[in-house]
């Protein structure tokens, strides 16, 4: 009886073919978003295990089946044996950081090869400036995304925030934004800027772009408009201090924006440059007058003298 197993199994194994596994030890890195082929394979090609899994090892807990048929797996993994049996890789795609871990591709009891699988995700990039300045009209660049571009999060929403009302979703369906949002996603995974059109002043404030509970970044959009009453007011009585306690130092720190104080800056400028030039015209004017004057008073007797002593003959 205990033969005719041993001459049955070794019969299966000699017609079955793959008894041995290509054993990589390797280590595979893979940005979340794109797919892994996790290999394996027998070493002949053309032979055929009785049968193979993939198992997702856990630790102390027992390991996860890889089936197209588990919640986990689903859609997400491709076999290559029906073309070529000893080829016992699967294709897993859409990884995400929970894929990351041991797998184990198994033949047998005590024949298996396990691969290591690292999974670099999306982290937020601190952007450049946390200050976004626009024009009515304008289109702006809310800026965010991942340190590597080529990582994609698992989502990622953009929301306008409304102090202690609920945080407002920035969608393209959305009546507000409808046909003024633009994504770069589908070319590049990890860039989760938006592109915001037709700005107005309505669209002013603190902007989030969030891809998990904890990971979010905040802009701030300013929308300049072609009118500030303050910065005149300032501008026409430039003392440093003013009534009200404001003090023109105020205006041109670059507290909100280097360029907004930039702005400030100019406006402050232009005015009492005009003032100036309007002034130095007046003065010109009042200088030069009474030498006119002279002038043509001179020419005057001339001619009238020249005239008197050539018309007589
Ligand atoms: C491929 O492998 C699976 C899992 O062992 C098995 O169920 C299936 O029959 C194999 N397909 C072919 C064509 O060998
Ligand atoms: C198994 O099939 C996949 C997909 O066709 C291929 O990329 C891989 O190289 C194959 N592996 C072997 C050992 O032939
Ligand atoms: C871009 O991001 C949105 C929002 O998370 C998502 O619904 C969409 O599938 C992404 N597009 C691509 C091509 O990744
Ligand atoms: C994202 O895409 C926009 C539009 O193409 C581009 O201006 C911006 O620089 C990109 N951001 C990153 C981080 O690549």
């Amino acid at each position: 009886m205990w033969i005719s197993v041993c001459l049955i199994s070794s019969f299966l194994h000699i017609t079955a073919g793959c008894t041995i596994l290509v054993i990589n030890y390797g280590k595979i890195t893979v940005y979340s978003g794109q797919s892994v082929l996790l290999p394996c394979s027998c070493s002949k090609t053309q032979a055929k295990p009785p049968s193979f899994t993939w198992t997702k090892l856990r630790g102390q807990h027992s390991p996860v089946i890889i089936s197209p048929r588990s919640d986990l797996y689903r859609g997400r993994v491709e076999r290559f044996n029906s073309t070529s049996p000893g080829n016992l890789s699967v294709l897993l795609s859409h990884v995400t950081e929970d894929d990351q871990g041991w797998y184990r591709c198994q033949i047998s009891r005590e024949k298996y090869s396990d691969v290591e699988l690292t999974v670099e995700g999306c982290t937020l990039s601190e952007p450049r400036s946390r200050v976004v300045n626009g024009s009515p009209g304008q289109s702006v660049l809310l800026p965010c995304s991942c340190s590597k571009t080529q990582a994609k999060p698992p989502s990622f929403t953009w929301t306008k925030l409304r102090g202690q009302h609920s945080p407002e979703i920035i969608s393209p369906r959305s009546d507000l934004y409808r046909g003024r949002v633009e994504r770069f996603n589908s070319t590049s995974p990890g860039n989760l800027s938006v592109l915001l059109s037709h700005v107005t002043e309505d669209d002013q404030g603190w902007y989030r772009c969030q891809i998990s509970l904890e990971k979010y970044r905040d802009v701030e959009l300013t929308v300049e408009g072609k009118y500030h009453p303050l910065t005149t007011t300032t501008t026409k009585h430039p003392p440093l201090t003013q009534p009200n306690g404001l003090d023109i130092t105020t205006f041109l720190i670059p507290t909100t924006s280097p360029k907004g104080a930039d702005t400030v800056g100019t406006s402050e400028e232009d005015p009492s440059a005009s003032l100036q030039q309007y002034n130095t015209i007046q003065y010109t004017l009042l200088a030069v007058l009474p030498v006119i004057l002279i002038i043509t008073g001179v020419a005057w007797y001339i001619y009238k003298r020249n005239k008197g002593t050539v018309c007589i003959p």
